[in-house]
């Protein structure tokens, strides 16, 4: 009698031609099925092979990361600026070996100008913490950090995702907007200092018929957490475009926190509809402080500098009170959820040309005491905060970089509820990868190297605040190479100017 390992070597030679069999079917149906088929050229053209370019191009875009990219050369962040993220949130060692890989020849790379005679650290003071809406707002709140959290809504990002960063919010001292999809319990649990923000839609604080409710701005303002209000007018990755939630994902949560009907569609118009101009925003601003007694500001992304001029303009006549406490400034580039790529792609100034812009803009009118800048868009290094700083932010917020810091690997899946990381997934399974716990610190460690890496540029340029930094700090290189002080490039805004 023969033993079972006797009896599965005897049938290998049988099993195999079976397989051979079961493989040779597979193709000759698949070319049969490719040369009749009239949709795909390539597979009637090349039957059975041409699938590989499909399978090839998939795989091509992991191993191109892992494999073939070299360090500065991925869009949008670099393998080099999300080791950067990587180290700083693990709260690693952040130096490089050898010499920079970083080319600066390219038009629009930013150069420090460091002092022959830099800040000794014994000199050196704490990033001071900035007030927004002191003397115009009932309740003016004091920013500790000048690196926070951007708002992604809770549904854009998952639950383990929302608690991580706003534990580490907390942690950090820094804040964290709620992005546009309300106020969650997974928001208010880290403890930390939050930006409820308004969006199109007006989740969170609306009626049944989409327009604001005073009733629930009210309630909302009195959680004391919530420290600021911020009218979501665009963002960079999708500016006049309104998102869709689909009915499916509008579960009896996601109902309850939006304020929306269980299982249907929801549709966030383009616009808040009661706000068609400068003016009709200016009236909004002062109507959410005075329901809220909070510090009111708004997001957009900069196209025309106009708007922003007659919005100044308006100011100006109404008075100084009636001014937003702080404006938002988001780079055409920044990142979504889910956006069409046209929009994504080519509407809306990059932060790089935008911020010097808003800053002027800001100046001219003589409002520069009374409203804070905050600027987004791909700053996720401290180059790219400390450059936003020198251009005349008071503020730096980032999404993305905060993504990394709890483990995002930049699998561009954020719109297809398969984030392998369970940062922009609702699967359960995917999500059990991600502990709010343990990264709540890496976004605590982030955001402390962050300031820490930012105040070391600033005594490097001889200054012992990082507010203290200012456009005659950093040159911008130019098409011939040659690099110029941003002073030069932008004159209005001189030394001395952002203390
Ligand atoms: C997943 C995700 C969700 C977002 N949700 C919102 C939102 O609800 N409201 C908003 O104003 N911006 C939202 N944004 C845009 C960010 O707040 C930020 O303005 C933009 O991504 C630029 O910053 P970054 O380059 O650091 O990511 C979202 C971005 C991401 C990546």
């Amino acid at each position: 009698m023969p033993t079972t390992s006797e009896l599965i070597f005897n049938l290998m030679p049988t099993l195999f031609v079976w397989l051979l069999g079961i493989v040779f079917a597979i193709i000759v149906v698949t070319f049969v099925f490719d040369i009749s088929q009239s949709k795909n050229a390539i597979l009637r053209n090349y039957p059975v092979v041409g699938h590989f370019r499909y399978l090839f191009s998939n795989l091509g875009e992991f191993f191109r990361q892992y494999f073939f990219a070299m360090d500065r050369e991925e869009m949008p962040f670099n393998r080099a600026e999300r080791q950067w993220v990587h180290r700083a949130s693990s709260d690693k060692d952040n130096t490089i070996a050898f010499g920079s890989t970083k080319n600066l020849n390219i038009p629009g790379s930013i150069i420090f100008i460091n002092c022959p005679f830099p800040m000794l650290d014994s000199d050196a003071v704490q990033t001071r913490a900035v007030t927004i809406g002191e003397g115009y707002s009932k309740h003016p709140y004091k920013a500790s950090s000048i690196f926070n959290i951007s708002g992604m809504s809770y549904g854009a990002i998952s639950k383990p995702a929302v608690l991580a960063l706003s534990g580490g919010a907390k942690k950090a001292d820094c804040w964290m907007n709620t992005g546009e999809g309300g106020l969650s319990p997974y928001h208010l649990k880290g403890g930390a200092d939050l930006v409820f923000q308004i969006g199109t839609a007006k989740y969170g604080v609306r009626n049944d018929d989409g327009s604001l409710s005073d009733q629930k701005l009210a309630d909302i303002a009195q959680h004391d957490q919530v420290k600021m209000f911020e009218i979501k007018i665009s963002q960079g990755a999708k500016p006049g475009k309104g998102g869709i939630l689909p009915g499916i994902k509008v579960n009896t949560e996601i109902s309850k926190i939006r304020g929306i009907p269980k299982g249907i569609d929801s549709i966030s118009p383009n616009r808040h509809i009661e706000v068609s101009s400068s003016s009709e925003l200016l009236d909004m601003i002062n109507h959410v402080r005075d329901i809220t007694e909070r510090p009111v500001g708004f997001k957009t992304v900069i196209g025309h500098i106009r708007f922003l001029e007659d919005l100044l303009d308006e100011v100006n006549k109404r008075g100084v009170e009636s001014a937003p406490d702080f404006i938002t400034i988001d780079g055409g580039d920044g990142g979504t959820g889910a956006a069409p790529m046209a929009l994504m792609d080519n509407v809306g100034l990059p932060l790089r040309e935008a911020l010097p812009l808003v800053v002027d803009t800001i100046l001219k009118h003589g409002l520069e005491d009374r409203i804070k800048l905050i600027a987004s868009g791909k700053m996720i290094t401290p180059a790219d905060v400390a450059w936003a700083i020198c251009a005349g932010a008071d503020f730096v917020t980032s999404a993305r970089g905060f993504m990394f810091a709890i483990g995002c690997v930049q699998s561009l899946k954020c719109n297809k509820n398969t984030c392998p990381t369970g940062i922009t997934t609702h699967n359960k399974r995917l999500q059990k990868g991600l502990d709010p716990e343990n990264k709540s610190v890496k976004v605590a460690n982030y955001v402390m190297n962050m300031t820490k890496t930012v105040e070391m540029i600033a005594h490097s340029c001889g200054v012992k605040e990082v507010h203290l930094l200012n456009r005659t700090h950093v040159r911008i290189v130019q098409p011939d190479g040659k690099s110029i002080p941003m002073n030069e490039l932008y004159p209005l805004c001189t030394e001395g100017e952002n203390e």
